[in-house]
């Protein structure tokens, strides 16, 4: 009988290759624009018609090459970028595999025109679905044009699922953002059927680009990022909480220029932002990371969009602490903070001794032993795969940024009204004191002793069904990290002998029961850490002063003094903004003066 196997025809290989690395107009540009880039163009011009469908073109003024080597660029691998086996250890190029030219040659009428600058005259190559149909040499300037004409003319299934031509173009100029914010050296034009698009000369450095492509809205909420460990290197730029998108895609990520997309970069901004955003925001960010080729595989994905890290940890560490810092560095808090005393003594007038003053009847039950009035903050403490928080600095100097603001005072049962030389601010105290609660009540995690508890006059059982003190106890420790003193009290209840100082005048049933809440709505899967953090927010929103409680000025002081001690974050831990600010020439544009 005769065999049922045999070896494919090169055309069919093509073709089956083309399905996976050609899946759309967008990525005959993306692998058009690499090979411009590979090529050291400082110029590229990219022109669609019809959302690509019915023509790409990709006009470079790079290297170009010579005769023999543009018919060898479209056989399938083909290429000048790789040797041997070896060199794939350490790609450092944007192409590597000599596939695209002859997977995008194969379902589409390709036309190419190069000259190297070396030879006297140029190359013109024309390929219907693979096949050759006319060569020729013809003057042409240094530099490589490639027009890809009616694609997937030979695979009309794939055709079909071509989306409308907007949406078409619109994937094209994603994709061309991005190369442009990766390669800002390189000018780049975009034209959808003759109107242009983008249009960006060649700038120093991505910050410069973003002018050309983003919106002012964007731009001004933009922080940079720059951070090394090891051989690897973090650079970008972040949007500052409160700004924020609806989606992911708002996060760019590029590994040595290449866009990419990868769970352990993702998971890692989503870290650094936790507790900064929203639920259901995402934060916006480009961020690019320089790592030794060797120590990334790039052949990973037919489409070139993912990569696998040697040592994902290292890159995780690096994106965490990279975003914490630039976001809790400098323009977040333009002067130094400073150590909060960790007893505040007898002129301190703090928020807390406010909660206390308006505890209800519960109050008599708590003799306060020792006046810690909120967990002290963490002493320098060693960067891991936590978030670094902001360490507090020793030497106090000048206010931070929010104990430099005025207080004009406090609205009724209502916000707090600031004043800065420039602007007029409102601050939601509640989200204030939430976020120095919320970052406090953090930095019980590392440290030595667990806070202080203040024992209650008669211990106070709480009662719960048997799975509510299940998962209560799982959480004894934390609990009593932030000061608890509490413990099981048979299969369906807690006995709680002592409270923290911050807790103030909260229910202590309904407290409790609100933590059982979130423990079920967080569940236990994924990041244990981030259960806690729920936690620690809900202690937060609930220890903190509330919306109508009227502040006194050095309360309202203190508060101030305690934000810039934790970092100067200017939003919740839910991600709502802590102030609202109106410039001063906002306020006279309003007055009708000039
Ligand atoms: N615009 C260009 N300018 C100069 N040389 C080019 C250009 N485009 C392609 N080439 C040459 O053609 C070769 C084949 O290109 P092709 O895109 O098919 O493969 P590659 O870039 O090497 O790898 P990959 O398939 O990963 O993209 C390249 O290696 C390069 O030498
Ligand atoms: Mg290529």
């Amino acid at each position: 009988m005769a065999g049922r196997i045999t070896i494919l025809d090169e055309t069919v290989i093509n073709r089956i290759a083309a399905g996976e690395v050609v899946e759309r107009p967008a990525s005959v540009v993306k692998e058009l624009v690499e090979n411009s880039i590979d090529a050291e163009a400082t110029s590229i011009q990219v022109d669609i018609e019809n959302g690509g469908k019915k023509l790409i073109r990709v006009r470079d003024n790079g290297t170009g090459m010579s005769r023999d080597d543009a018919f060898l660029a479209l056989e399938r691998h083909a290429t000048s970028k790789l040797r041997t086996e070896k060199d794939l250890m350490g790609i450092a190029t944007m192409g590597f595999r000599g596939e695209a030219l002859a997977s995008i040659a194969s379902v589409s009428q390709l036309r190419l025109l190069t000259c190297d600058g070396n030879e006297p005259a140029g190359t013109e190559i024309i390929i219907e679905g693979g096949a050759l149909r006319k060569s020729d040499g013809l003057g042409l300037a240094r530099g490589t044009v490639i027009e890809v004409r009616n694609l997937f003319f030979n695979v009309p299934v794939r055709r079909k699922f071509l989306k409308s031509p907007q949406v078409e173009a619109g994937h094209v100029q994603e994709f061309l953002t991005r190369f442009a914010l990766a390669f800002p050296a390189i000018g780049f034009t975009y034209r959808e059927d003759g109107r242009v698009r983008m249009d960006t000369p060649p700038v120093k450095g991505t910050f410069e680009r973003i002018h050309t492509l983003y919106a002012k809205e964007v731009r001004d909420n933009l922080i940079a990022a720059e951070h090394s460990s090891g051989t690897a290197r973090l650079h970008g730029l972040v949007a500052r909480p409160p700004y924020a998108r609806s989606n992911m895609r708002s996060v760019l990520t590029f590994v040595n220029g290449r866009c990419v997309r990868d769970r352990v970069i993702n998971s890692a901004v989503t870290k650094a932002f936790a507790n900064l955003m929203e639920r259901g925001r995402f934060p916006f960010a480009i961020l690019f990371l320089e790592v030794p080729p060797e120590e990334v595989d790039v052949n990973v994905h037919p489409q070139k969009a993912e990569v696998r890290f040697i040592n994902p940890q290292q890159i995780y560490d690096l994106i965490v602490d990279g975003i914490y810092e630039a976001l809790t560095g400098a323009p977040f808090n333009v002067l130094k903070p400073h150590r909060e005393p960790l007893l505040p003594g007898a002129v301190a007038a703090t928020v807390d001794h406010h909660l206390r003053e308006g505890r209800r009847p519960d109050e008599p039950f708590v003799r306060p032993k020792n006046s810690s009035p909120l967990p002290a903050a963490a002493p320098a403490q060693k960067r891991g795969s936590e978030p670094p928080k902001t360490s507090a600095r020793d030497t106090p100097e000048a206010p931070g940024r929010f104990a430099s603001l005025g207080v004009l005072g406090a609205l009724p049962n209502s916000f707090v009204v600031l004043y800065s030389d420039e602007e007029l601010i409102v601050m939601d105290h509640h989200a204030a004191h939430e976020r120095v609660l919320f970052e406090r009540l953090r930095r019980t995690e590392h440290e030595r002793e667990p806070s202080e508890s203040q024992d209650l006059l008669i211990p106070i059982v709480l009662e719960f069904t048997a799975l509510e003190t299940r998962l209560l106890s799982a959480h004894l420790e934390t609990l009593r990290r932030v000061g608890f003193s509490v413990e099981e009290f048979g299969d369906t209840a807690l006995v709680v002998r002592g409270v923290p100082g911050w807790f103030g005048c909260t229910d202590l049933e309904d407290f409790f029961r609100s933590l059982v809440e979130v423990m079920l709505d967080t569940g236990t899967k994924g990041d244990p850490s981030r259960l806690k953090d729920e936690l620690f927010k809900k202690m937060a929103c609930n220890a903190a002063v509330k919306e109508a409680s009227s502040m006194r000025p050095e309360e309202i002081k203190h508060l101030l003094r305690d934000l810039d001690g934790v970092g100067s974050i200017d939003v919740c831990p839910h991600g709502r903004p802590i102030t609202a600010r109106f410039s001063l020439a906002e306020i006279r544009r309003k007055m009708g003066r000039k």
